[in-house]
């Protein structure tokens, strides 16, 4: 039973070494911008512990994880988070103070897609033209020419290997 005391406060961070280490050149004083950030129910955080507050720190397995939050307090936000144990996925809800999370961009990109393409439909329904709204993935080069003035094809071939003595 005593075991249990002794191990499991000590279990809690083991192996964050690294992990919970302030980065280089980010180590003092925490920034102001931390505290004046306004967190949302709803808004997608980023976990990413500062070691330089132990209070409402995440356990090491949400550091790097990204939530949503369903509770704001005055200096704490909750974090819901899915974790994969054995088969399945279980809803988490961590509480963390605002100096281990930060919001994340996860999500912007498709925000400001959504705004452009209604932006783009709006015009061409003006114009009265169709438009074409689908991503393409990077496709091959464009096949060209390449001139052999003055760059005369050479052939390669590898070079013998030769024993240094
Ligand atoms: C949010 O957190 C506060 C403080 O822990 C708690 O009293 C309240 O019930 C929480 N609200 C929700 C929706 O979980």
């Amino acid at each position: 039973m005593l075991t249990v005391f002794f191990c499991l406060p000590l279990l809690v961070r083991a192996r964050t070494r690294h992990m919970f280490s302030r980065n280089f050149r980010e180590h003092g004083a925490i920034p102001l911008s931390t505290y004046l950030k306004t967190y949302k129910v709803g808004d997608i955080v980023d976990i990413k512990a500062n070691a330089a507050v132990q209070k409402g720190m995440p356990h090491k397995f949400y550091h790097g994880r990204t939530g949503v939050v369903f509770n704001v307090t005055k200096s704490a936000v909750g974090v819901i988070i899915y974790k994969k144990v054995g088969n399945r996925y279980m809803e988490k809800r961590v509480n963390l103070r605002v100096e281990h999370v930060k919001h994340s961009k996860c999500r912007q990109e498709f925000l400001d897609r959504v705004k452009e393409n209604a932006q783009k439909k709006k015009d061409a329904k003006a114009a009265g033209v169709k438009v074409n709204l689908k991503r393409i993935p990077a496709q091959p080069r464009d096949a060209r020419h390449v001139s052999t003035v003055g760059n005369v094809p050479q052939t390669i071939a590898p070079i013998p290997y030769e024993t240094l003595i």
